[in-house]
């Protein structure tokens, strides 16, 4: 994982990277760094920590001016977090600089290699190991920078993006990637270098995305040149330009960005089938389904890869896939699917559901996938990420950056991408009556409304926080289309507040989690009208007979939960396969305070990161 940050141009490099990196902390912070050329050398400093520590310590310890500048901010792989561990790091003779997101798995043979030659290694990482490897292939083969890197890249194994630059040569950076992303921002007479665009919006809107196994020499007065890495062919860059804007990417007067995503939801949706979603009509437009709508509607079956919430968006889409549309699915953790020698065929479609589009499990996922000729769908909230790229078709969630490490609103808006692709299939199937069909549409197109109603709540919320904070451990229940949502109310508590949290589906509590319930037990059980209430209440009742603290979502206006239930909290009443999009509302505000009032850092837990591109 980790982020970077590169600037090369007329204006202080300082800045741009330290708030770059800022931007980028949901990659990784356990530790930062900064590289800077001020015209004569090299300035660097770096400690464990978060940026704002980097910030604090290097503005006492190097001067911060020059046009020239790296900088790192890291999740660990090899190597634990400390200062020597973290980027940038120098090359032996202390004229390259390098900064890495990525692993160099074949990095322990080099590095015996190079020790053999006389090169000694202060980190334990594997990227001070790449920048020695391209010293000595620069020095041996007396070739220039961008050509040692090159050399060097194609010795080694793993995943990487990575930007360098030689002190001697400080009109160019030279950068490569391979399974991490790498954007370039392209100026005036200036380029950006970021693991997303993030740092750069403010300053440009143009942007290039490396593609895998491509390299390029960002040099000043000059057109960017980009090559493939093995056989040094030139590609044709393509220039992007960004559509989100610097207020989408900051707080906005909220506390946290956790909490500004969670309000953003009612926006967010409307957004994710604005367009697509035409209720009056009775339409369900979806390109990307539609030029491949023969692949879906032959298909044996779907498979949904996904990660972390993306794979609880899947379980909620195997519910409505086959229930409205009747096609078989699979759900399967990414990482799992990869190793397992899965059974796939040209007749299988396969759904990657991922926010970032950049996780290495389902990119990984997805690869193997089309290697055995099925059909891969990606559902992506990063326009243009790796996984948006690499799947033969797709649908953009559009719910706008998320920066808070616990997803939220991109876990609404997956789910809202996966009812319109199935509500349209369904139709097309003829699984669907008319009438059904239209209810569903204008059911869907009420949702963000309804999301307001239950994020009015926040107050009644945040009391029932109070009183369940200290919790030691805590069960969700949930039935049919609310079970994914118990598991993924237990996996934000989880995340954020550190508090052990189990998801299960209600019926499964008798055997095993009941013997975990007494009277220190809090129980959040999702109990709305629509869904199997009944069986819910009578599992409602063994809780309390066994002393458990139930905390109960139920559809407004219920009567028999409330007389049951030591808390209830009400969301507006909805369709059960749409109950999902609101039952998740009030699971992540009770995460949010309850990690608020036990002062944990909410939009960057310990050891977590928004984007996992490591296995
Ligand atoms: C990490 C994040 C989670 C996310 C998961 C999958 O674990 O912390 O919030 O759900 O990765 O990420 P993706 O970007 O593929 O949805």
């Amino acid at each position: 994982m980790c982020g970077i940050v590169g600037y090369i141009g007329h204006r202080e490099a300082y800045p741009i990277i330290l708030k770059g990196l800022q931007r980028l902390e949901y990659r990784g912070y356990d530790s930062a760094g900064i590289a800077l050329y001020d015209g004569n050398n090299i300035k660097l400093s770096k400690t464990k920590g978060k940026v704002a520590d980097l910030k604090e310590r290097l503005e006492n310890e190097i001067t911060t001016t020059g046009n020239l500048g790296i900088g790192h901010t890291r999740w660990a792989t090899h190597g634990i977090p400390n200062d020597v561990n973290s980027h940038p790091h120098y090359s032996n003779s202390g004229d390259l600089v390098i900064i890495h997101n990525g692993i160099i798995e074949n990095y322990e043979a080099i590095k015996t290699e190079l020790i053999k030659r006389g090169y000694t290694f202060n980190s334990d990482t594997d990227t001070e190991v790449l920048i020695n490897l391209i010293e000595e292939v620069k020095k041996k083969q007396g070739v220039k920078l961008g050509k040692a890197v090159q050399i060097a890249l194609n010795e080694v194994v793993g995943a990487y993006a990575i930007a360098v630059f030689d002190k001697n040569k400080p009109n160019e950076i030279v950068v490569a990637k391979l399974g991490s992303p790498l954007a370039i921002g392209v100026g005036d007479e200036e380029f950006f270098i970021a693991s997303d665009a993030s740092p750069f919006i403010e300053f440009t809107k143009n942007a290039i995305y490396l593609e895998d196994e491509e390299m390029a020499v960002v040099r000043l007065g000059k057109k960017i040149k980009i090559r493939k890495i093995k056989d040094d062919s030139l590609v044709n860059p393509l220039m992007q330009e960004l559509k989100f804007n610097l207020e989408q990417i900051e707080k906005g007067g909220y506390e946290h960005f956790m909490l500004k995503e969670i309000y953003e939801q009612p926006h967010a949706i409307r957004d994710t089938y604005r367009g697509r979603l035409l209720a009056k009509e009775g339409i369900v437009r979806m390109s990307g389904v539609e030029n491949h709508k023969e692949k879906f509607l032959n298909a044996n079956r779907i498979i949904i890869v996904a990660c972390g919430t993306s794979w609880h968006a899947g379980l909620v889409a195997e519910y409505i896939f086959e229930d409205i549309a009747r096609i078989p699915v699979e759900v399967e953790y990414a990482s799992e699917f990869r190793y397992r020698n899965p059974v796939i065929t040209n007749k299988d479609v396969v759904i990657a559901i991922s926010q970032s589009g950049e996780t290495a499990d389902t990119l990984a996922a997805i690869k193997l996938a089309k290697s055995h000729g099925a059909f891969v769908f990606g559902v992506c909230n990063v326009v243009g990420s790796s996984i948006a790229r690499e799947t033969d078709a797709g649908a953009y969630t559009h719910a706008g950056p998320e920066i808070g490490v616990a997803s939220t609103k991109a876990f609404t808006t997956q789910i809202t991408v996966l009812t319109l692709i199935a509500l349209k299939l369904a139709k097309e199937k003829g699984a669907i009556s008319n009438s059904q069909f239209h209810y569903h549409l204008e059911e869907l197109e009420l949702i963000p409304e309804k999301v307001e109603k239950a994020l009015k709540s926040d107050e009644h919320i945040k009391s029932v926080a109070k009183t369940y904070k200290d919790a030691a451990n805590c069960l969700y229940l949930g039935r049919g289309y609310n079970f994914p949502v118990a598991l993924e109310g237990a996996l934000k508590l989880k995340e954020i507040s550190y508090i052990h949290a189990e998801g299960y589906p209600a019926a499964e509590m008798k055997h095993g989690p009941i013997a975990l319930i007494d009277e220190h037990m809090p129980v959040f059980v999702i109990a709305t009208k629509k869904g199997h209430y009944e069986k819910v209440v009578s599992n409602i009742q063994e809780i309390k007979s066994r002393k458990g603290k139930i905390i109960a979502i139920v559809t407004e206006g219920d009567v028999d939960v409330k007389k049951l239930a030591d808390h209830t909290i009400e969301i507006p009443e909805t369709i059960e396969s749409l109950s999902p999009l609101l039952t998740t509302i009030p699971l992540q505000l009770l995460s949010y305070h309850i990690a608020v009032m036990l002062n944990k850092n909410v939009d960057q837990p310990r050891n977590l990161a928004k984007s996992v591109t490591v296995e």
